[in-house]
């Protein structure tokens, strides 16, 4: 922020001068050559001195200058993908520490993990931290699609962006899946196996895809070395860079309202003679507040709200008023994980044993839900056709739904048939995580857990 006491002189008529001989450290500082070398443009606090900023500033370029004041509401997209990218860079940042002490060796990786625990600063609480990070992220970016459908943001223009986001969400699983074997234990040892079994069932191709991802009849050292590099390198890449189209696209596409064929936002509503905001209840292109509707012109879809629904006033600026909830939220993710690293350990079962199957042994807690599938119908049918169909179809969602409308009372066949698919989602992994035992029998959950995180 400007400090008042020394912007003194005008520039162009329109900007406030920074005072050439400052008074104070702070003010000699930001005179400094080196200073201005960094910060390139004088701080001022005008609308045109805070959009150079934003221009100038690496971090806040990637924001708009001034974003519509509903994204501020914290029901508008619960921030779930702003937390979700928190938690890829808590990830980043505490996996490059475990690199330093882990070797991706069969002899020396379940050795390596002990070590974390005993000799290692920190090391217990990073592996902590990261692997809580690892499981959050996957119910976040599943929140955050399942936000994104009943929002009906995927719909033009942002069907692309949600194609991008389902490749987010299989980077993301075979992120943690990858990750899941790198200890060694007998857990992990398990649980990629249950997992990568799957791969066998794909007709015609199974045994090829099955061979390239384990590089071997069975898990082995091939394995550990080939989950590994797509672990810390070859995922981490995917990730950045679809993320990076991601979030450019999220500024490029406005930001997503409601909008109905028959609803409120339809155009057919808002462009009649005499037709109101249904935001502020105004008639359209009448006065609100002393600022008049427009529509903006310039490289921008029609259909996106930049163009049709902004009020003149209604954007607020980026800088403090978003970034400043993007900061409290951050620091409560990191507390979050922190906490969860403090309160439970990561487990570390017996070295991992190819010839003692443990009871029950369980695919992580994010694919229990195929495995219990599994348990009712040929491996083909529950797990290659029906995930792989449910795949496809949410990827080519926003191709398949003509409807223009975004409000759930104008869109409800498919509201009743993403819950549906959602609601038989979490029940099968409900009961594969928490109701299923040795010999996969069914368990209650108050006699024994046998949920392993
Ligand atoms: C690594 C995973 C992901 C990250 C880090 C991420 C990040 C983000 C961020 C930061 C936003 C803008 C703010 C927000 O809506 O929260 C966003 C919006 C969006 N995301 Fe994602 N996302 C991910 C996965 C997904 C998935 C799985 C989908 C759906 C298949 C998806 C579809 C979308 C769409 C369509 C928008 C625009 C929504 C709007 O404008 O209201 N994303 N994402």
């Amino acid at each position: 922020m400007n400090d008042p006491s020394t912007v003194t002189t005008t520039r162009d008529g329109l900007e406030p001068e920074i005072d050439p001989v400052p008074k104070g450290v702070w003010q000699r500082l930001r005179h400094t050559e080196v200073w201005q070398s960094v910060f390139r443009h004088p701080q001022l606090d005008t609308p045109r001195g805070r959009a150079l900023q934003s221009f100038s500033n690496v971090f806040l370029h990637v924001y708009p200058v001034k974003v519509p004041s509903r994204v501020l509401r914290l029901r508008y997209s619960w921030r779930l993908g702003y937390i979700a990218t928190v938690l890829f860079t808590i990830l980043l940042v505490t996996g490059i520490y475990l690199m330093f002490f882990y070797t991706p060796s069969v002899t020396s990786a379940y050795g390596d993990m002990q070590e974390l625990r005993t000799d290692v600063g920190f090391g217990q609480l990073i592996r902590n931290v990261h692997r809580w990070s690892a499981h959050l992220m996957v119910l976040v970016v599943v929140l955050h699609l399942v936000r994104v459908f009943y929002a009906g943001a995927y719909k033009r223009p942002r069907q692309f962006n949600w194609v991008l986001g389902m490749g987010l969400l299989v980077i993301t699983l075979a992120f943690s899946f990858t990750g899941y074997l790198l200890p060694w234990d007998q857990l992990s040892y398990w649980a990629v196996t249950v997992g990568t079994n799957l791969v066998g069932y794909v007709p015609v191709f199974g045994g090829i895809l099955s061979d390239l991802l384990l590089g071997g009849p069975q898990i082995g050292q091939a394995t550990l070395r080939r989950f590994y590099t797509l672990h810390v390198a070859v995922l981490p890449l995917a990730l950045a860079l679809v993320l990076m189209i991601h979030i450019w696209r999220v500024r490029k596409d406005g930001f997503a309202v409601h909008r109905g064929s028959s609803g409120a936002f339809s155009e057919e509503a808002t462009q009649r003679p005499g037709a109101t905001d249904p935001a502020t209840d105004q008639p359209v292109d009448m006065e609100v507040d002393g600022t008049k509707r427009v529509r903006l012109l310039g490289v921008v879809d029609r259909e996106s709200v930049t163009a049709e629904e902004r009020l003149t006033d209604d954007s607020v600026f980026t800088w403090p008023h978003l970034l400043v909830r993007h900061v409290v939220v951050g620091l409560g993710v990191v507390a979050t994980v922190l906490a969860l690293g403090v309160a439970f350990s990561a487990p570390l079962r017996s070295i991992a044993n190819p010839n003692l199957t443990p009871e029950p042994a369980k695919a992580p807690w994010y694919f229990v839900g195929l495995q219990e599938l599994l348990s009712h119908f040929d491996p083909l049918v529950a797990g290659i056709l029906v995930p792989a169909g449910v795949l496809i179809t949410l990827m080519l969602l926003p191709y398949v739904d003509r409807n223009p409308a975004t409000e759930s009372r104008n869109r409800k066949f498919a509201i009743a048939a993403f819950s549906a698919v959602l609601l038989i989602a979490v029940t099968l992994t409900v009961i594969g995580a928490l109701f299923r035992g040795p010999g996969w029998t069914f368990v209650a959950p108050w006699d024994h857990s046998y949920l392993e995180l």
